[in-house]
């Protein structure tokens, strides 16, 4: 085994060597790399407990594109899974953006592709597309707007009430959305999140007979007889601001989010509805894959320019909807276009 004195000195050949490395000696690293190349490390609320430690911004899809969005720094690391990864990418195209493991993706994504949307699209002419963040780049681009968890509503209400709107690719998120808008023209994709959808009514009523008086919070990609049961649909981050509001609650999504929350509020009763819920893609990314990533500036997630036009166009619909990214004003668009002001910046 390399010694970690060796690996301080920068003879890591393989990501083997950097397994072997204690988590303090990892945690070194990365700072000391992050700050070497000015990088910014989002984590989503269900990585790996090791992972948030180190994250400088934790959050759910909107918060952490709301970031990638805004921030200064030359390189983005993104632990997360790909399609978060391509949207810090599509909204921050000068900047490098890595991926600890290009294998961190979402199932869910890959439910439709961009030629099956256009098919769709054709046997719907006029409808408006409503891409759901978990999605690549190639249907964002196909897309009219994005939405995440927390803003499908607003995002859904910002279209005009006749227009059809198509749905992609979660049907539990586009059938709870049309219930709160009480739209009847959603044409639903028939997609689903594994973990999420794999929940099922006999755990939600064993977890609520232990535990009477927790508050039951779950995520919109759950189903609609645990949905209805629920005291709180919300997006990962609204979940977080319920741990930090109440004593007991029952969590009906992934459970790095639980484990994290039990670590923060170890006096507090936070229970996963489901024990089995875990996203094995979320944790692909590990404290070592990391820091071997910031050291061999890899993986870096590449994208076709067209495509990105046509994504970042959809992604930023959502955001002037949700906030965190405005519009350039006439001025602002001269000063892009003399370089003096970054393209697509957001800032005033
Ligand atoms: P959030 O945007 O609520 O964090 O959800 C992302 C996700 O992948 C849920 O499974
Ligand atoms: Fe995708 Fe589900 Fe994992 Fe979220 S939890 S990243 S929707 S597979």
């Amino acid at each position: 085994m390399i010694s970690p004195a060796r690996a301080l000195e920068g003879v890591l050949p393989t990501l083997l060597d950097y397994s072997a490395l204690p988590a303090e000696t990892l945690r070194a690293r990365i700072r000391a790399r992050k700050q070497e190349l000015n990088a910014v490390i989002l984590g989503h609320n269900y990585q790996r407990v090791e992972i948030q430690e180190v994250s400088d911004y934790l959050g759910d899809s909107l918060g952490l594109s709301q970031e990638a969005a805004a921030t200064d720094a030359d390189v983005i690391v993104f632990c997360g899974v790909h399609f978060m990864a391509e949207t810090a990418k599509i909204l921050s195209p000068h900047k490098t953006v890595l991926m600890p493991d290009l294998r961190a993706g979402c199932p869910m994504a890959d439910f439709v592709t961009a030629p099956a949307l256009r098919r769709m699209k054709a046997e719907h002419p006029g409808a408006a597309v409503v891409a759901y963040v978990n999605s690549t780049a190639e249907v964002k681009a196909e897309s009219d707007i994005c939405c995440t968890s927390s803003n499908a509503v607003k995002v859904v209400e910002s279209i005009p009430r006749e227009r059809t709107i198509l749905f992609v690719p979660d049907r539990n998120l586009a059938r709870y959305v049309q219930e709160r808008t009480g739209r009847d023209n959603i044409v639903a994709w028939d997609g689903y999140c594994y973990v999420h959808d794999d929940m099922v009514l006999q755990e939600l009523e064993l977890a609520r007979k232990a535990h009477p008086n927790a508050l039951l919070v779950v995520h919109p990609e759950v189903r609609k007889e645990l949905l209805d049961r629920a005291d709180v649909v919300t997006s990962t981050s609204g979940m977080v601001a319920y741990a930090e509001k109440y004593d007991e609650v029952i969590f009906g999504t992934e459970r790095g989010l639980v484990d994290r929350m039990r670590q923060r509020f170890p006096n507090k009763t936070f229970v996963p509805l489901s024990g089995a819920a875990v996203c094995g893609n979320m944790k692909l990314n590990t404290l070592a894959k990391l820091a071997w990533c910031l050291d061999y500036r890899k993986h870096e997630v590449v994208l076709d320019e067209d495509v990105r036009v046509r994504a970042e166009r959809s992604l930023r619909a959502m955001l002037e909807v949700s906030g965190g990214w405005k519009a350039p004003s006439d001025e602002e668009k001269a000063l892009e276009l003399a370089g003096v002001r970054p393209s697509g910046c957001g800032c005033a």
